[in-house]
């Protein structure tokens, strides 16, 4: 049985004119959409799925039994290094905007009390740690826009790279610029992450049909160029090949990121959010299916030497962290492990960002490597190996 999720997260600053005038019950059974907000012949998204994700998430073991395959590798230790620890710079750039250290917050929630409750407080680390944080999924305040409250973040981090989010089904739906622009200017964003995620999909019984997708995306990308708003195309956690990330480059995609397996696996958190047991089935047939982060980094940057790659899936420490990096990420992200600790509280996100920062700061000491560009490549097959 499901455990009981904890009453509430410990308490969260969220300002009282973000929750006080909204008259709606998010948690509520959805209102009779328009069709102005609703692609063609689809059902609006019902907050109360994401609610469950979350619970899902937080109580269910969703994890890969495989790995995300940062552990085929070892760094190259420097036995002269000749680098200062207080000194390593992990600053870097993503979506032209600076960041003191190549982490992102992956992209998880919003729309209701609690998605906003834990957006604000992961916000709130984000800008403390120079971090950047993509927001989850905004269809349900594209269909209802009085929901568009319970995704506001930016007054808390003015500073950070911040990522709008929807999915590549609605676009694939109808959806387009105008849709874009509502999102990326609902909460301030620097950019727009689409979300690919047929396999999740096919669980939900949701999006089921992408013919139209690369002619869209490319009618995307065109029109929000204009405006400077970069799109990311993002898996949401089965992995990017390099054909995939080939693919989307050419549709002008400005990066992508692989969100690749060995982290949370989205087919086990629909199994376990399934309402009937043939999609329970079919989530746990597909529990470990999907390509390991590490893979799907070495692959996309192999056909992409210039692309900004983020890579989220399986990150769970600041050697895995070091690890994308050196494989060829820009930045890597992570997302249970963030919701996880920003449901325990602010010190406990604190104190995980802070070990995970300490620990990429050895990785770089250790590996001879002062900056992220130089940690590039210092890495072995692991393993004793013939020499
Ligand atoms: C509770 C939760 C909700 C998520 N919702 C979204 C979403 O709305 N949009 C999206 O692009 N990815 C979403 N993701 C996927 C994550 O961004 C990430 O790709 C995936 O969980 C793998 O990373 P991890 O192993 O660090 O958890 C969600 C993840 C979690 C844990």
């Amino acid at each position: 049985m499901r455990m009981a999720r904890a009453a509430a997260t410990a308490p969260i600053d969220v300002p009282a004119n973000m929750t006080a005038p909204m008259a709606v019950d998010p948690c509520a059974a959805p209102t009779p959409p328009t069709s102005a907000m609703r692609p063609e012949g689809a059902e609006q998204r019902d907050p109360r799925s994401k609610s469950r994700h979350l619970d899902v998430c937080l109580t269910e073991p969703v994890d890969y039994a495989k790995s995300a395959g940062f552990d085929a590798w070892d760094f190259v230790n420097d036995a002269m290094s000749e680098v200062s620890l207080e000194h390593v710079d992990l600053s870097t750039t993503l979506a032209g905007r600076s960041m003191r250290a190549p982490l992102m917050i992956a992209p998880m929630t919003g729309g209701t009390p609690e998605g906003l409750a834990l957006n604000r407080r992961l916000a709130a680390a984000a800008q403390h740690f120079g971090l950047a944080m993509g927001v989850g999924s905004q269809r349900v305040a594209l269909e209802r826009p009085e929901l568009a409250n319970y995704f506001h973040v930016r007054d808390l981090a003015p500073d950070i790279p911040l990522f709008a989010n929807f999915g590549a089904g609605q676009l694939a739906r109808g959806w387009g610029a105008a849709e874009a622009r509502r999102a990326v200017a609902m909460i301030g964003a620097d950019a727009i992450h689409i979300h690919f995620n047929a396999v999740q999909e096919a669980i939900q019984g949701g999006d089921r049909d992408f013919r139209a997708i690369a002619a869209r995306l490319t009618a995307l990308c065109r029109s929000l160029e204009g405006d400077g708003i970069p799109v990311f195309a993002r898996e949401v956690g089965f992995g990017m090949s390099g054909d995939a990330a080939r693919r989307l480059r050419a549709c002008g995609v400005a990066g992508v990121d692989c969100a690749g397996a060995g982290g949370t696996s989205w087919a086990k958190v629909e199994a376990f959010c399934a309402v009937t047991p043939q999609r329970r089935a079919l989530g746990l047939t597909f529990g470990e299916w999907g390509t390991p982060t590490a893979r799907c980094i070495v692959d996309i940057r192999r056909v992409l030497p210039d692309v900004e790659i983020i890579a989220t899936g399986g990150l769970r420490s600041g050697v895995d962290l070091a690890k994308a990096i050196a494989l060829g990420a820009d930045v890597g992200a992570m997302a249970r492990p963030m919701l996880q600790r920003a449901h325990e509280g602010e010190a406990a996100l604190h104190a995980f960002i802070e070990s995970v920062l300490a620990e990429l700061r050895v990785c770089l000491f250790g590996a001879g490597a002062t900056n992220l560009v130089a940690l590039r490549g210092r890495l072995m097959p692991a393993g004793s190996g013939p020499v």
